[in-house]
C-alpha cells in the first residue's frame, strides 16, 4: 500500500510534462491539422492504423484481463493443475487470418495512396503549375519555369489545385516539407524528385527542412503562400515586371550600394546574382532570412553579422563595410522591393 502512495507523488511531475508538450504543437506545422489534398490522404491513413492499433489493443487488453480474474489462484488450497492441452485447430486459424484481414486492411488504401500521391508527377497534366526548387544551405530557391519568375524563401501558388514541384539541392541533401499540406520529400544534388501539393484553401503555410544539413538546419524555414488562381496569375505578372526603381534619395543611395556589395549574390528580378535569395520581393515577406521578424532592427543586424542568426550560412558579414547610414539606407532600398499592394 505504501508503495502506491509513493507512485502518486510523480502524478504533478507527469501533468506538468504532459501540459508542456502540449505547447510544442503549432498550427501551421503539424500534419494532424491538415488543409492540403496530399496531407490529408496521409492523415486519413494515420488514423486507420491508429484505429486498427487501438482496436487490437482492447481485444488484447480485454482478453487479458478476463483471463487474469478468471484463472487467478483461489487460496492456499487452491492447487489445481488445469488441464493439459496442446494445439486448438480454431485458434490457431483465428489468430491466422485475423492479422491477415487487417493487413489487407492497412495495406489497400496505403498502397492506393502512395500511387495517387505520385500521379501526374512525370507527365505533368496541362496547363498546371511547376516550380523548381532548389535547397542551398540554408535557404529555398522557388523556379516558375512556364512563368520565367524566380524567387526566394516564400514560395506563392495557386490554391485548389495540384502544383508540381521538381526537387534538387545545390550543396548538401535537404528535405522539403509543408506538414499542414504535405510531404516530405529529399532535395538530392544529383536526381531530380517530384512531388505534388494541393493547397485546398488560400492561405499562409509553412514549411521546413527536414533533413539535418549542417549547423543552421533547424531555421530553414519557408513559406507558402496560398492564393485564388487569378490573384497568383497577378502576382507572377508582377514579379515579371518588377523593377528596382527608387523613389527617394536615400532608396538611392542603398540601390547603389546594393549593386556595389550585394548584387553578386542576390538578383531583383533578372538582374543579378544566383549563389543567394532572390529578393524581387523582399519588400513582401513576413521574415528576414526565413526566421527573423521583418523590422528595420533586424535586416540590419542580419547584414552586419549573418552568421549569428544562421550559423554557417554563406553570407559574408558586412558590419566592417558599412556604417550605420548605408544600411539604412540599404534597408529603405530593400523594404521598397514589393510586387504586392
Ligand atoms: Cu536544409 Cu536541413
Amino acid at each position: 500500500m505504501k508503495r502506491w502512495r509513493n507512485a502518486w507523488r510523480f502524478l504533478p511531475l507527469l501533468s506538468v510534462i504532459a501540459l508542456t508538450l502540449t505547447g510544442c504543437g503549432n498550427e501551421q506545422l503539424t500534419t494532424l491539422l491538415p488543409k492540403g489534398e496530399g496531407s490529408e490522404m496521409q492523415f486519413n491513413l494515420m488514423m486507420l492504423s491508429l484505429y486498427i492499433m487501438i482496436g487490437v489493443f482492447v481485444v488484447v487488453a480485454l482478453i487479458y484481463t478476463i483471463v487474469l480474474v478468471r484463472f487467478r489462484r483461489r487460496g492456499e488450497s487452491d492447487n489445481e493443475i488445469p488441464e493439459q492441452t496442446e494445439g486448438n485447430v480454431v485458434l490457431e486459424i483465428l489468430w491466422t487470418v485475423v492479422p491477415i484481414i487487417l493487413l489487407l486492411i492497412l495495406a489497400v488504401p496505403t498502397v492506393m495512396a502512395t500511387f495517387a500521391l505520385d500521379e501526374g508527377t512525370e507527365k505533368v497534366p496541362e496547363g498546371a503549375t511547376v516550380v523548381k526548387v532548389t535547397a542551398h544551405q540554408y535557404w529555398w530557391e522557388f523556379e516558375y519555369p512556364d512563368l520565367g519568375v524566380k524567387t526566394a524563401q516564400d514560395l506563392y501558388i495557386p490554391s485548389g489545385e495540384r502544383v508540381y514541384f521538381e526537387l534538387a539541392s545545390k550543396d548538401v541533401l535537404h528535405s522539403f516539407w509543408v506538414p499542414t499540406l504535405g510531404g516530405k520529400m529529399d532535395t538530392n544534388t544529383a536526381t531530380v524528385n517530384k512531388m505534388w501539393l494541393n493547397a485546398q484553401e488560400p492561405g499562409t503555410y509553412y514549411g521546413k527542412c527536414a533533413e539535418l544539413c549542417g549547423p543552421a538546419h533547424a531555421l530553414m524555414d519557408f513559406k507558402v503562400i496560398a492564393q485564388e488562381k487569378e490573384d497568383f496569375e497577378a502576382w507572377a505578372e508582377s514579379m515579371k515586371e518588377a523593377s528596382s526603381q527608387a523613389s527617394t534619395d536615400q532608396a538611392a543611395q542603398g540601390e547603389e550600394i546594393f549593386a556595389n556589395s550585394c548584387i553578386g549574390c542576390h538578383a531583383v528580378g533578372a538582374d543579378g546574382g544566383n549563389t543567394g535569395p532572390n529578393l524581387t520581393n523582399f519588400g513582401d515577406r513576413e521574415k528576414v532570412a526565413g526566421i527573423l521578424d521583418h523590422t528595420d532592427e533586424n535586416i540590419k543586424a542580419w547584414i552586419a553579422k549573418p552568421s549569428e542568426f544562421k550559423p554557417g550560412n554563406n553570407m559574408p558579414a558586412f558590419e566592417d563595410q558599412l556604417n550605420d547610414e548605408e544600411l539604412n539606407a540599404l534597408v529603405v532600398y530593400l523594404n521598397g522591393l514589393k510586387v504586392e499592394e
